[in-house]
């Protein structure tokens, strides 16, 4: 068995080069040989209208990229991606993953996908900048729907800062949410491997309402109640992960889901907890290829 681990093109950190090698030593431990790539193949390439297949060789891709059209066209050509295409897919647009979360009993804040603008020159109305203010209140939240570690997630405190906010996003997808004041500078940070919650950390800032590592948050181990683990279990399955970091605030009545990570890392979930994160995704991979 050979196994494809994919990175973007454009995008590598000690984070994903970390990631890569921990998974590649784990799969070696299990006898799996691995290539670790960056996705500048051009793997999606449509000549005299057929797709070209340029990943021969391999059983499996661990696709640590985002790049919707190689995952596509990887997987028409029958390579076993993990995650899937369309599990990517889901979890890289905060508004999608919300909407199919949606109708599934899975909890969530108040979530107002933002008004798609394709005209550059267009206005913000006030009735815009009204109906938001009346569901959400102040403060509120605003995200990039397309983002991570924390870095387009924004605290909103009154009107002239949600119609600024209102002009500066849109043009970029984005959405509005409750503003969670309980769960400020505080969440739980779950990784589902195959269905199953297998570590879960609190990460508490003192700094910002944000919780992310990467903005100087720490982490300190967290035991997986039954309802935490049920939920992150369920939002995982229906949106057919077979890995995922998921971040868990937590609200007045109980937690409520905030995003789910398909290509989480992994690094600060293994120092903080001690469980071997990588061998446990290997093993789920050779199981499943
Ligand atoms: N609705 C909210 N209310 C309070 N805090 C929030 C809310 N949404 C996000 N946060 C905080 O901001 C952090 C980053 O938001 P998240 O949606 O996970 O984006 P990212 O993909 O950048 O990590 C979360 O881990 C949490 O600490
Ligand atoms: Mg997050």
């Amino acid at each position: 068995m050979k196994g494809l681990i994919l990175n973007n093109a454009y995008y590598e950190t000690p984070s994903t080069l970390y990631q890569s090698e921990r998974l590649a030593a784990e799969l070696s431990e299990l006898g799996v040989s691995t290539d670790i790539r960056k996705n500048d193949f051009f793997g999606a390439e449509i000549d005299g209208g057929k797709l070209k297949n340029t990943a021969r060789g391999y059983d499996f891709c661990i696709y640590l990229d985002k790049d919707k059209y190689v995952s596509y066209a990887l997987e028409k050509l029958g390579l076993r991606l993990f995650n899937r295409h369309d599990a990517i897919q889901a979890c890289d647009d905060k508004a999608v993953t919300a909407l199919r979360l949606a109708d599934s009993g899975i909890p969530m804040p108040l979530t107002l996908p933002g008004l798609l603008c394709y005209e550059p020159t267009a206005k913000v109305s006030a009735d815009t900048i009204d109906y938001i203010e009346s569901r959400l209140g102040y403060p509120m939240v605003a995200k990039h729907c397309f983002g991570s570690l924390g870095k387009f997630v924004y605290k909103i405190d009154d009107r002239r800062e949600l119609s600024d906010m209102c002009e500066k996003l849109r043009c970029v997808p984005h959405l509005f949410q409750k503003y969670i004041a309980e769960s400020a500078g505080r969440d739980i940070r779950v990784i589902v491997i195959g269905g199953r919650a297998v570590a879960a950390m609190e990460r508490k800032s003192d700094a910002d309402f944000r919780s992310n590592i990467e903005l100087g948050a720490s982490a300190t181990p967290k035991e997986l109640d039954g309802e935490l683990r049920a939920l992150t279990e369920r939002a995982a399955t229906l949106l057919n992960l077979d890995y995922c970091g998921i971040d868990i605030l937590c609200g007045r009545d109980g937690y409520l889901l905030c995003e789910v990570n398909s290509n989480a890392f992994f690094g600060g979930m293994e120092r903080a907890t001690g469980i071997n994160i990588a061998k446990l995704y290997a093993e789920h991979i050779v199981k499943n290829t």
